[in-house]
């Protein structure tokens, strides 16, 4: 049984963070998707369980997919749900030096690999920061997030 563990901050989920999890699920057995806090942003935009709710509604077409939320490390995780790989998603070559240094310090901290996915080009502009930005300034950003985070931003932003 291979497990995937797909850990990010997800604020919001969007098609990109959808594309890595359909294709890993195409990959591996289980894909448990862990939405987490990054230290190094601030607030998030969505509170832990909305963003979990979200990831739950945009990925009911997959069987094989878990969801988790939770503070603390993703080696620690990783090792707790059994995974045998994390998976990540790199949209260019300006995601890979910080990347790379996650994987490095996931690896020694749980002997656990991380295996890349590159994102199809279609995606490879979009980013949660910049929806976060153009969702708050008013612009629509619908068509590059599963139906379920665009219905939560419209709430949340509503007359946008
Ligand atoms: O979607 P993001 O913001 O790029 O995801 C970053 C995330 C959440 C995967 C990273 O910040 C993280 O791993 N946070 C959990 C704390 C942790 O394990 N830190 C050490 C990373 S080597």
């Amino acid at each position: 049984m291979t497990v995937a563990l797909f850990p990010g901050s997800f604020d919001p989920f969007h098609d990109g963070h959808l594309e890595i999890v359909e294709r890993a699920h195409g990959l591996f057995e289980t894909v448990v998707v862990a939405a987490l806090r990054n230290p190094s942003k601030g607030e998030p935009l969505f509170g832990a369980e909305a963003r979990r709710e979200m990831i739950c509604e945009s990925v009911s077409h997959l069987a094989r997919v878990r969801i988790v939320s939770m503070t603390g490390l993703v080696a620690r995780l990783a090792t707790e749900v059994g995974a045998d790989v994390i998976v990540k998603g790199l949209r260019a070559v300006s995601d890979f030096e910080h990347e790379m240094q996650m994987a490095q310090m996931n690896q020694h901290l749980s002997g656990i690999d991380t295996l890349f996915i590159a994102s199809g080009s279609e995606h490879s502009f979009i980013a949660s920061r910049l929806l976060r930005e153009v969702a708050r300034l008013g612009g629509d950003v619908s068509a590059l997030v599963p139906a379920p985070v665009a219905a939560r931003i419209k709430e949340r932003f509503p007359s946008r």
